[in-house]
């Protein structure tokens, strides 16, 4: 991400904060989790909820059918592409199941990944090799740390797989993978490409077009900012067109036709199910209509440089160890301390109003072995958090750890 020039953003700060009511009580730094949500989410939620106890579930969703269509709009123009292209679906991770699952991988074909993608990915594709015989490649890093592209490229003329999948920002450290670049070499050589982009939503500004990417898949909880339960597949015009669809369409992806024949809607609804959990649609919605006014580049920008922050202070603690590399680091802090493990630290941080989490060595194998760690202390700041609630966490930390009694 580029990063425009530091501006004032003292009024703008006020108002996030005070749109932000557990910004009042906590120091909330778990944002990659779940981040806080802004008031107005909250209330589209609460209102949807109580027209389904005045209404009944089907006739709110009746009366609400143009705002939940402006919610799904909105949604599409986060990531600047058409609402055809969007599907809603339960969280990320289904998100990307959906999409991998049309593809008719069999044995001998090839998914081409990296060695920091998410663990269910990383899961999902060596389930796809148990039981598809699908043979998974990942493509070495590159020396500065994230995936290599010209190894991609080389990789992709030697074997030709038949899906590229990649994590744009794997879940347990600052690293951002080049999805952009490796996206134009997919484009070139015509091979198709998945990007999962659940922890880039909301911190990263984002176009489809500029990735080439065929699907790509997001969650509404984290830096969006939206209500937890709730997902979303980008469905490029390019995979619609050539008939794909996910491996087991329900009745609102297809019509039933004919005893024996469906029909597939002509859009990405074609990868949703058919219950909807109408709330969080509008709460999702309303998470997006707030992030394009803040404006992602700005939410962003202060993000990282919170997390820039963090990082030099953090570092400079006795016994911290800050675990995050590559070439462009997000707002994901990640740190190793030195003989503890970080869950403790993250509840002792808990119990005084600070949130973090601690992925462990299972969330990244890869990653965590080469780090030579077995659990990380991650915090992850978003716009609305302040330099005083990092130097509160930072100081809580340094407490803990250098309490001998805390060991
Ligand atoms: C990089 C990444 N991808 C996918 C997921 C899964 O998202 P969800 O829980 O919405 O399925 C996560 C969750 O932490 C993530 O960090």
């Amino acid at each position: 991400m580029d990063r425009p020039v530091t501006r004032d953003l003292s009024s703008e700060l006020a108002r996030w904060r005070s749109d932000t009511p557990g910004c009042a009580g906590l120091v909330h730094l778990n944002n990659a989790g779940a981040a806080l949500m802004p008031r107005p989410v909250h209330e589209a939620i609460l209102a949807h909820l109580s027209l389904e106890q005045e209404l009944g579930g089907y006739e709110a969703a009746d009366a609400q059918s143009q705002a939940i269509e402006r919610a799904h709009a909105a949604v599409a123009r986060l990531m600047e592409a058409e609402f055809r292209n969007i599907a809603l679906v339960q969280n990320s991770t289904v998100a990307f199941a959906q999409a991998i699952s049309a593809f008719d991988l069999g044995p001998g074909d090839i998914v081409l990944t990296s060695r920091a993608d998410y663990a269910s990915n990383q899961i999902m594709y060596l389930s796809l090799s148990r039981r598809r015989g699908v043979e998974i490649v990942r493509a070495p890093d590159a020396l500065e740390g994230g995936v290599d592209p010209e190894a991609v490229r080389r990789l992709i003329s030697r074997r030709r797989p038949a899906l590229v999948a990649l994590t744009w920002i794997p879940t347990n450290s600052g690293l951002v993978q080049p999805v952009e670049a490796v996206g134009r070499i997919c484009r070139e050589a015509e091979v198709p490409y998945l990007i999962d982009a659940c922890q880039a939503v909301g911190q990263v500004p984002l176009n489809v077009d500029n990735l080439h990417c065929d699907y790509l898949s997001g969650t509404s909880r984290k830096f969006l900012r939206g209500p937890r339960g709730l997902g979303f597949l980008y469905v490029s015009d390019r995979a619609l067109q050539s008939g794909a669809h996910p491996l087991l369409v329900d009745m609102h992806g297809a019509d039933w036709t004919d005893a024996d024949s469906f029909e597939l809607r002509p859009d990405a609804g074609r990868f949703e199910t058919w219950e909807f959990a109408y709330a969080l649609v509008l709460g999702l919605g309303a998470a997006a209509e707030y992030a394009l006014k803040v404006g992602v580049d700005t939410a962003g920008h202060r993000a990282y440089e919170l997390a820039d922050y963090a990082r030099a202070c953090l570092a400079a603690l006795p016994g911290v160890r800050v675990l995050d590399r590559g070439p462009e680091l997000c707002a994901i802090v990640t740190i190793a301390i030195a003989g503890r493990d970080t869950s403790d630290i993250k509840l002792l941080l808990r119990a005084r109003g600070i949130n973090t989490s601690s992925p462990h060595r299972e969330d990244a194998v890869i990653d965590m072995d080469e780090k030579q760690t077995t659990s990380a202390l991650r915090i992850s700041p978003h716009y609305y958090n302040t330099r005083e609630e990092i130097d509160t966490a930072v100081e809580a930390i340094r407490e803990i750890v250098s309490d001998p009694s805390r060991r």
